[in-house]
């Protein structure tokens, strides 16, 4: 049987037992899951084709793959070929298998983060492969690297990758043949920095060759109850996942294809709803600052990486007696020992709680 790491969210209940007995409700800031409503247009889309007997196309319908690459276009700078876009049932699902879709084999390295989302740990170990965090590409030897992940903003650290980075990682991973997968979930939620996609030319220098960039609906559009999501780059590679994911009946249902289409091509929904995380994010900043924390990287994506210098789950001991329920440093890597991880994804009442909580 493979071996998968402890769920670590089940260690939090204790906290969330106790910030649950808050006379006013608990604040959870813990998961960064949208709260604000699926836009009308993306509901009326997802309705309107409800009447679907047939089985989906695993590639997409050719209007949702031109709606990709013509948002990748106009927010990212970034061109590719509508034919080399392949929608995906959540992104989780992608960053979980693609190590295995890949043929990554046992005794390979899969090289992601020192602070990392887990799943690209989970990923490693269901091909059979081993995880390995380091954010040194330098000091791994000369061994068979197959797969590189980036995340850019990360979660959970809000830290962007500048364009000159990643190239760098581009040109390593080209020497030795490693294929480099972007996890660019958060890339349209830059504040003071604008995050950079891997397929961007200043990034890649135009050739899409060993690059794949994986690109969510969750956040953008509240499209994390519909699984909806889109991987693109190499075409060679995008080719081999779409047979194995034939086969595999990894298939996005034809409703979810049809909604996500309107939810590329509008990008009013998608204002609005950055407008709502950047008030959010400027009130519990100023709050947690206030209050003796110290906020590190988070200049993009929808979490504040913070410490006020003792433990992490000191911290949420500490936040959960107020009523407010964050996620340890340690849940994303050793390194977040003495951080913690608050999603700026709750309702304007709950952070307004927080906020005065916290005063
Ligand atoms: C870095 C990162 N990648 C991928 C995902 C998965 O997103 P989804 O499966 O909703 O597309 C998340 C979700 O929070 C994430 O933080």
């Amino acid at each position: 049987m493979i071996k998968l790491p402890d769920f670590p969210w089940d260690r939090l209940t204790p906290y969330k037992e106790v910030a649950q007995a808050h006379p006013d409700g608990i604040a959870d800031l813990s998961i960064g899951t949208p709260v604000d409503s699926v836009p009308e247009v993306v509901r009326q889309a997802l309705a309107a084709a409800s009447d679907s007997p047939g089985y989906p196309q695993t590639h997409g319908t050719p209007g949702l793959r031109a709606a990709a690459a013509g948002w990748l276009a106009r927010h990212h700078g970034v061109t590719v070929d509508p034919d080399n876009v392949l929608p995906v049932i959540g992104t989780k699902e992608l960053v979980a298998w693609l190590p295995t879709l890949l043929d990554v084999r046992a005794g390979d390295r899969v090289i992601f983060p020192e602070l990392a989302y887990p799943t690209y740990d989970v990923g490693a170990r269901l091909a059979g492969a081993e995880p390995f965090a380091s954010d040194g590409l330098v000091a791994l030897g000369p061994e068979r690297v197959p797969l590189v992940w980036v995340n850019s903003p990360s979660n959970p650290t809000g830290r962007v990758l500048p364009a000159g980075h990643l190239a760098k990682v581009v040109a390593w991973a080209r020497e030795r043949g490693a294929i480099v997968a972007s996890d660019e979930c958060y890339i349209g939620l830059g504040w003071e920095e604008q995050p950079v996609s891997i397929l961007h030319p200043d990034v890649c220098g135009g050739s899409h060759e060993g690059l794949l960039a994986v690109h969510s609906l969750s956040k953008r559009s509240n499209l994390a109850g519909y699984r909806a999501g889109f991987v693109t780059g190499d075409p060679d590679l995008v080719a081999h996942l779409l047979e194995v994911r034939k086969h595999a009946g990894m298939i996005m249902p034809g409703p979810v294809q049809a909604a996500m289409t309107v939810a590329l091509d509008d990008d009013a929904h998608a204002e609005e709803q950055r407008a709502r995380y950047a008030a959010r994010r400027s009130a519990l900043r100023t709050a947690l600052v206030s209050a003796g924390w110290r906020i590190e990287h988070s200049t993009a994506g929808l979490y504040l990486w913070a410490s006020d210098g003792s433990g992490c789950w000191e911290q949420v001991r500490r936040l959960s007696e107020s009523g407010i329920l964050v996620a340890p440093g340690d849940f994303y890597g050793v390194a977040g020992k003495q951080h913690i991880r608050i999603a700026i994804t709750a309702t304007d009442e709950r952070i307004n709680a927080v906020v005065r909580r916290l005063q």
